[in-house]
């Protein structure tokens, strides 16, 4: 798409965030058509991205809201998602956040451990309800990913193992408020490579088929979220053969498929578009500094992630430099070590791959606002959060005497 940055930092200032919308789009409908030979629900992952106007678009267009907080389950309701298509997941949901869940009656809660489990049935017996549970696998797999978003492995604190999930199985059948709805499994983010959830769909499968055979029915399999995009050269898989990967593992089994992706949505729908303020040389070492900066995304400085940069409208003189916001920190970049052409104050950079993880983990460090989201979508540009001003960062704030 032709997108008139200029035009964009001449309405709205920067920084801000960009989020295509029609991209969007093409990639929930490639996905949800990947998985048409079954009944499935796409849950989008709310965490990824929680801007209630893309919620709302997803919505639309018949997702769900796979959430992790009670804040991210009123957030999918207030933007119109059916309380039907809600999933609340997490390790450590409060007792607030159980019987709020209980109360609005959504689709299912992924419960993460025995302890969790005791509690929800009572506090599903205290608020005279059933709970629909399903149980969160830990199938013990090496996603192959960054290990801070690895997920499905025994040293990580997510889900139980098979043998904790079948006696769970077996309580919630026992229990008045219990009903054993659905199985969950999610191995990691940024997948890449198909083997691993392979591995650990079947593992799922074959304890959903055990408890078939002790006459315990599940529903739904929720196969996690985790697909890969592209950064800068990844090689993806594919959603047909993700998809078809799926359906093989549950060859005989009537379940409906739950799928919770978040990156692969909204990842390179969104651009995060930054100004020029100055440059200056260190010895030898050649900075660019912009007005966007750690606090509003922070993945190149939590992961070391890779996000192609452009600076708009100019290639000359290419040669090495940092590209850093004004942040006092030195993890304060966007990129280290890479050739961007001599800039003058004003010239406009784009930063990509940034609609995922970005504006959702930004924050107010060294009191600076968080910054306005925009939408395009037909080519046409909307607001769809405006800046945050001084008033807004202070306003929880006692006044002191
Ligand atoms: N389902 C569960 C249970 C999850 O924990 C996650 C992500 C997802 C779905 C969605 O995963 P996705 O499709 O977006 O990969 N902040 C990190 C990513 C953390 C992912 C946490 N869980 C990053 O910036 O890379």
């Amino acid at each position: 798409m032709n997108i008139d940055f200029k035009k964009l930092a001449d309405k709205y200032q920067t920084p801000f965030y960009l989020y295509d919308f029609d991209h969007i789009t093409a990639q929930y409908t490639e996905l949800k058509e990947s998985f048409r030979a079954r009944k499935s629900l796409i849950a989008y992952a709310v965490k990824a991205n929680s801007n209630l106007s893309v919620i709302k678009h997803l919505s639309n267009l018949g997702a769900g809201a796979d959430c992790v907080s009670i804040g991210e389950v009123k957030r999918a309701l207030k933007a119109g998602v059916p309380t039907y298509k809600i999933i609340f997941s997490g390790v450590g949901k409060s007792d607030e956040e159980i019987k709020e869940a209980l109360i609005l009656d959504i689709l299912l809660i992924n419960v993460e451990s025995s302890a969790e489990l005791d509690r929800v049935e009572e506090l599903a017996k205290s608020l005279n309800k059933v709970a629909r549970i399903s149980i969160r696998v830990n199938p013990n797999i090496d996603p192959k990913t960054h290990p801070y978003i690895s997920t499905g492995l025994h040293e990580n604190k997510f889900g139980v193992d098979i043998d904790t999930a079948k006696r769970m199985y077996i309580k919630c059948k026992n229990s008045e408020h219990l009903e054993p709805t659905g199985i969950h499994c999610h191995i990691g983010s940024q997948l890449t490579q198909l083997e691993p959830i392979r591995e650990s769909i079947n593992i799922v499968a074959n304890l959903v088929r055990n408890l078939k055979a002790i006459k315990i029915e599940l529903s739904f399999m929720d196969v996690g979220g985790g697909l890969g995009i592209v950064y800068k050269d990844e090689t993806l898989i594919n959603t047909y053969d993700y998809a078809q990967t799926i359906l093989d593992s549950l060859f005989g089994l009537d379940l409906t498929i739950i799928c919770e992706p978040g990156r692969f949505i909204v990842g390179n729908s969104g651009i995060f578009v930054t100004k020029v303020l100055y440059e200056k040389i260190n010895g030898n070492k050649r900075f660019v500094i912009v007005d966007g900066a750690m606090n509003d995304l922070i993945r190149p400085a939590l992961y070391d992630a890779y996000h192609r940069v452009e600076v708009l409208n100019n290639n000359k003189n290419l040669s090495d430099c940092n590209l850093v916001g004004p942040v006092c920190e030195s993890g304060d970049f966007f990129a280290k070590n890479i050739d961007l052409p001599e800039t003058q104050s004003g010239d406009l950079i784009t930063i990509y791959s940034a609609g995922a993880y970005g504006f959702t983990m930004s924050s107010n460090y060294n009191t600076r606002a968080r910054v306005a989201e925009i939408a395009i979508e037909n080519g046409n540009d909307r607001l769809i959060r405006k800046r945050e001003s001084f008033e807004d960062l202070i306003a929880n704030e006692i006044e002191f005497l």
